[in-house]
């Protein structure tokens, strides 16, 4: 995608001017603004309608700016030389002396960061002078946004400005992992946990458990379409959309495949745009069928099921 520099301005005048706008990033996109200030950080609670506990993650350009407000390890020097910018998320101790607002935090001495490496959003990074809190951008417990056409859905005239940049490549968000001791991984995402298994050396526990909540921002009802949905279904009812992961013939007109030949990756990018569209079509309710509980597969297993407690 062309980098279109007005744009990237016109962001960046909005941000300075501590307002509230969508950004895109290679997992979803982000509504954003700067996290150093507090009357930027209440309006994306407000907008996003998050629970106030529920701290928003902050995206940063590069170590230099992110030294100032964490302190940092070796597990993170090893993850962030393997994987930044890229779709990881890293839970560290805060700095006493950090100008992250006390409302993104609230006012908790840990913070959520990471790199985005979508080219648009690392460009207006990189000309920003503090760094944007950006929780995924969509109203809180629904599908988040792939699309800038799915971020005006969600919002429509009540966000000042939307930066484009095309779909996620990803398409679904960062893998959290928690830093502080012991590394923890407390959300599958957009990175296999495989990898960062590799990268580090050791098994690295996961604290996922759906009726767990180890993250304040961890609901039990979370990426929901806003209708029903069955999980591991062979036999579908009439009124159903059913959703597959790869392209079964003949294929009928309620049937949605993810993949044209169960790629896992091709998968995930495309999950929240398909139950966006399933949703749109007006079915009452999806059926799934069984998705392969491995790499990115496990990433969409944890959203459906999520999704599912609707
Ligand atoms: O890929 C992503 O991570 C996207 C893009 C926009 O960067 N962002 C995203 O943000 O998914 P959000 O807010 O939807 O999910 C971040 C999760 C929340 O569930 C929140 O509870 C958790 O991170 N979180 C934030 N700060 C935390 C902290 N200090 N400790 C533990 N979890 C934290
Ligand atoms: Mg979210």
């Amino acid at each position: 995608m062309k980098i279109n520099l007005a744009n990237i301005k016109k962001a960046k005048n909005l941000l300075n001017k501590r307002e509230c706008i969508a950004i895109p990033t290679e997992t979803v996109y982000g509504l954003a603004g700067n996290a150093y200030s507090d009357s930027a950080c209440r309006k994306i609670f407000k907008l996003k309608k998050r629970p106030k506990y529920n701290p928003l993650i902050v995206h940063y350009y590069n170590l230099k700016s992110l030294e100032k407000d964490c302190y940092l390890n070796n597990n993170f020097f090893r993850l962030y030389k393997k994987f930044c910018p890229g779709p990881i998320t890293f839970v560290l101790n805060l700095k006493k002396n950090s100008k992250i607002s006390k409302i993104a935090t609230n006012k908790k001495n840990t913070l959520a960061v990471r790199f985005p490496k979508h080219p648009i959003t690392r460009n207006l990074l990189k000309e920003l002078k503090f760094p944007i809190a950006a929780p995924s951008a969509n109203i809180s417990s629904r599908v988040s946004a792939v699309t800038s056409s799915d971020v005006k859905d969600d919002f429509g005239k009540k966000i000042k400005y939307i930066l484009e940049g095309g779909k996620s490549s990803i398409g679904v968000e960062s893998t959290i992992i928690d830093l502080r001791k012991q590394p923890k991984i407390l959300r599958l995402g957009g990175l296999d946990v495989k990898n960062i298994q590799k990268t580090l050396k050791k098994k690295i526990s996961e604290n996922i458990k759906p009726n767990k909540i180890s993250m304040p921002g961890q609901l039990k009802i979370h990426y929901s379409p806003g209708i029903p949905i069955r999980l591991d279904v062979k036999k579908i009812k009439k009124e159903e959309a059913y959703l597959l992961i790869r392209k079964k013939i003949p294929c009928k007109l309620n049937y949605y495949f993810l993949s044209k030949d169960g790629n896992l990756r091709e998968a995930a990018k495309n999950l929240y745009s398909t139950l966006r569209k399933i949703k749109k079509s007006k079915y009452k309710s999806i059926a799934v069928s069984k998705i392969p509980n491995i790499g990115l597969g496990k990433t969409i297993n944890d959203r459906l099921l999520r999704a599912s407690k609707f």
